[in-house]
């Protein structure tokens, strides 16, 4: 990979800032908590499982500057860093995730000495960083199966290396199938609003030289009717016990879109995108970011001022939509209460 979404670098955390990207490529160096709960926040770093990694290299940095001479009053502390991480954004659950990992470390080994504990903590927090990167391939493989020779993939937002540790989900499959030389070529919606399509994922591809045709989020079904798509493939911010699926704004549309038009329609996700404890997609919290993402295009006003703006970040998708779920433990497709389950105890 030409890039690094985010690594721990000396004392302190680094991210490529997606909010400049394409135009620039800065990396930005955090070495405090409440600084990297910002960049999740300010959406610096974003995709669901990038937010898990980088909630758990905050996590990491906060712990090292807890100062406790007991473990009681320590934990204390960890759980308020963690409170902090989690208030950043409430729809990818592999934040909350990455959080319990952590707090699961420090509990494990309350009786080890808060140095040691301090440690414990970066070492997962790398782990997590590492393990997303051979999962994301192993996603990849799996996926690549999937796709035909010379086939036409339609994704949404960025589930690309910059929204994981690296390769990516949706991108993974993407990525791996030009590996192996089936000469694809991929369609990004511009995904309107924060226009992760546009910004990063036209950015990502032309990067691997990965064929890819831009194009604004009202065209893809009229490209589907043409017989110009062969499959979708987006990634998941949060998938139910039942297979419903939280995805970016606008995967919904996408999903109908294939439905009727015959497309297969692929969701690629880790296993630590399952929420098992919530029965279906009505349960997941969807974000309602401010109202500037959708009236201003790079600070320029797009729509009259004081207009009423609804601006949520997420949609759900139905599974009866989702024709199977590409993990890094197989694909599943069809009864997904039963699989998705069989998947975890895997
Ligand atoms: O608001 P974002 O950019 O964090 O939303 C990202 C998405 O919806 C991605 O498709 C999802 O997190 C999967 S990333 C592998």
């Amino acid at each position: 990979m030409s890039f690094r979404t985010i690594e721990w670098r000396g004392n302190m955390v680094v991210m490529l800032d997606q909010t400049r990207l394409p135009g620039v490529e800065v990396y930005n160096e955090y070495g405090d908590f409440k600084e990297v709960a910002e960049a999740i926040r300010g959406m610096v770093i974003r995709g669901a499982p990038a937010i898990g990694v980088a909630a758990a290299m905050g996590i990491a940095l906060g712990a090292r500057d807890i100062i406790a001479d007991t473990f009681e009053s320590f934990y204390q502390q960890l759980i308020n860093v963690c409170d902090v991480m989690a208030k950043t954004r409430p729809t990818a659950v592999n934040l909350f995730w990455a959080i319990e990992r952590m707090k699961g470390i420090a509990e494990a080994n309350r009786d080890k000495g808060l140095d040691v504990i301090r440690k414990l903590l970066k070492a997962e927090a790398l782990r997590i960083e590492e393990e997303d990167q051979a999962i994301c391939k192993a996603i990849g493989r799996h996926g690549a199966t999937l796709i035909e020779k010379g086939a036409t993939i339609l994704t949404h937002c960025n589930a690309g290396g910059l929204a994981t540790a690296g390769y990516g989900t949706a991108l993974g499959v993407i990525r791996a199938a030009h590996e192996a030389g089936k000469e694809i070529k991929v369609f990004a919606d511009e995904t309107r609003p924060w226009l992760q399509g546009a910004r990063l994922t036209a950015w990502e591809l032309m990067r691997e030289g990965i064929p890819v045709t831009l194009i604004a989020d009202n065209m893809a079904g009229w490209f589907m009717k043409k017989g110009e798509i062969d499959i979708c493939i987006v990634g998941a911010d949060r998938i139910a016990a039942n297979g419903d699926t939280a995805n970016k704004i606008g995967t919904y549309s996408v999903a109908v879109l294939a439905r009727e038009n015959n497309v297969p329609f692929y969701v690629a996700a880790p296993v630590s995108t399952f929420d098992l404890e919530i029965t279906s997609g009505d349960e997941i919290p969807i974000e309602e970011r401010h109202s500037r993402e959708v009236t201003h295009l790079q600070g320029l006003p797009v729509a009259p001022e004081g207009v009423a703006v609804r601006n949520p970040a997420f949609d759900v998708t139905p599974a009866r939509y989702i024709t199977g779920i590409i993990t890094e433990k197989g694909v599943v497709t069809g009864d997904y209460s039963r699989q998705l389950r069989r998947l975890v105890d895997k």
